[in-house]
């Protein structure tokens, strides 16, 4: 990971901050953010879509990876869209006046309060998952006197989570509109005819830490195919795409992402020679990248406190976080990678656990690490946290959440204030 380094001391530096004075200025456990890298990684979607489909392409973050008014300025900056799934995310993106119409709504289940909220906020798109929320939309805007964009979102039948990625049929997934039960085509009719909705295209989202590139491939083909059917049964030529996010990142050593480049220049082949032979305008393409824009971003810093070895069997290293700042190794066993960040220049030969603080023997962060030599006051850096971890962040056994610190050139700012003890108590009646 090229924005981390090691000082002349020994500890491992972010941004060109050292990782110690950081835990000591803002305690831990601690979220830090490198903001040069999530905006180099920004520029670099930017670019690549600019090139790839000649200027008529917009990336969105997709702020479920993190959530915070900070990383919407960011991102405002930047010139990109946002994806939001929730009003909460709507909310804090407003909060940090980001531009409304570069947002796009999506959720399975969006509620009527939801649903208002975002027309009043002047929502770009929203991505219409069912035909419940379409009706319920429709009257919405209706009584509102709004006319909504949307985008359906469809399930293009790629499962991208097996070893061998497969197409199937029906994919069993609470998302969507289906293609093969005609459903997605019902579905478009359903939005043509709904007054108070404009259908400007159609949105798909095959999984999250892909690290191939010929799902995505596949599925833009079968939207392609879709908008060229849905073209010949209503003589409607759909003029917006998304293909969702989901591209993988490294966690680990064995993780190999696709460089981007090979995905964009690859997907994007796909869709001009659809629209080629589908005779099809080439659509303007949206893509939501969420966890490969802040995942290598982040890190988090513990600190260590009791080492508890358990003979012939393993060593427990405590930390003063767990399951509650980082819920994925209780979630989904992920792997993860740490290090002593003030003893970084230390050989790596101390085989751990890395255990939470949590009431729940599965509050671990890793098994099987390897790590320095360390005992209690050390700091632990664990890395690649910046997806997924402060945006599922929770309050178990009333531990308040860390606060989140972005550097940029040697210099680190507070972007989220760490919980305090009134904060857990405040809505308590
Ligand atoms: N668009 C849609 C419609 C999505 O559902 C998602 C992720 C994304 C974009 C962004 O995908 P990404 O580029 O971040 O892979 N909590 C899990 C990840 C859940 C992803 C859900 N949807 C984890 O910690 O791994």
């Amino acid at each position: 990971n090229d924005n981390l380094q090691v000082n002349k001391t020994g500890h491992l530096t972010i941004g060109g901050v050292d990782t110690v004075e950081l835990a000591e200025e803002f305690g831990t456990p601690l979220y830090v953010m490198d903001e040069s890298k999530i905006r180099q990684v920004c520029q670099m979607y930017k670019r690549s879509i600019d090139k790839c489909y000649g200027g008529n392409g917009l990336p969105l973050f997709a702020s479920k990876a993190f959530c915070c008014k900070e990383i919407c300025r960011i991102m405002k900056e930047e010139g990109m869209g946002l994806d939001v799934v929730s009003g909460g995310e709507l909310y804090t993106a407003m909060q940090a006046e980001f531009p409304a119409a570069l947002i796009q709504f999506h959720g399975n289940n969006k509620t009527q309060e939801e649903i208002s909220y975002a027309l009043t906020c002047g929502v770009g798109h929203f991505v219409v998952d069912n035909l419940t929320e379409l009706r319920l939309l429709n009257q919405t805007a209706g009584k509102m006197q709004r006319k909504a964009n949307i985008l359906l979102r469809i399930k293009p039948g790629i499962d991208a989570h097996t070893h061998q990625f497969i197409r199937t049929g029906q994919i069993d997934s609470k998302f969507g509109f289906a293609l093969e039960t005609g459903e997605a085509m019902e579905a478009v009719k359903a939005a043509v005819q709904a007054e108070n909705l404009l259908l400007t295209g159609v949105h798909c989202h095959i999984g999250s830490q892909i690290f191939e590139v010929q799902p995505f491939v596949l599925a833009a083909k079968v939207m392609l195919g879709f908008m060229r059917d849905v073209k010949a049964e209503t003589g409607l030529e759909l003029q917006e795409l998304n293909l969702g996010g989901g591209f993988g990142i490294k966690y680990v050593e064995t993780d190999q992402p696709v460089p981007y480049d090979q995905y964009m220049e690859q997907v994007s082949e796909a869709v001009h020679t659809c629209c080629r032979e589908y005779e099809l305008t080439p659509p303007k393409i949206y893509m939501e990248p969420g966890r490969s824009i802040v995942g290598e971003a982040g890190l988090t810093l513990y600190k260590v406190g009791a080492v508890k070895t358990i003979p012939d069997i393993r060593t427990y290293v405590s930390v003063d976080g767990g399951m509650t700042d980082n819920p994925r190794y209780i979630l989904y066993q992920s792997a993860y990678e740490a290090v002593v960040a003030n003893k970084v220049d230390q050989p790596a030969d101390f085989e751990v656990t890395i255990a939470g603080r949590c009431c729940e023997s599965g509050d671990l962060i890793q098994e099987d690490a390897r790590i320095q030599q360390c005992t209690p006051g050390d700091i632990l850096a664990v890395l690649s946290t910046g997806a997924y971890n402060y945006s599922m962040a929770s309050n178990y056994n009333r531990v308040p959440r860390p606060a989140v610190v972005f550097v940029r050139d040697g210099k680190a700012r507070l972007a989220v204030r760490r919980e305090t003890y009134a904060d857990l108590v405040h809505n308590d009646i």
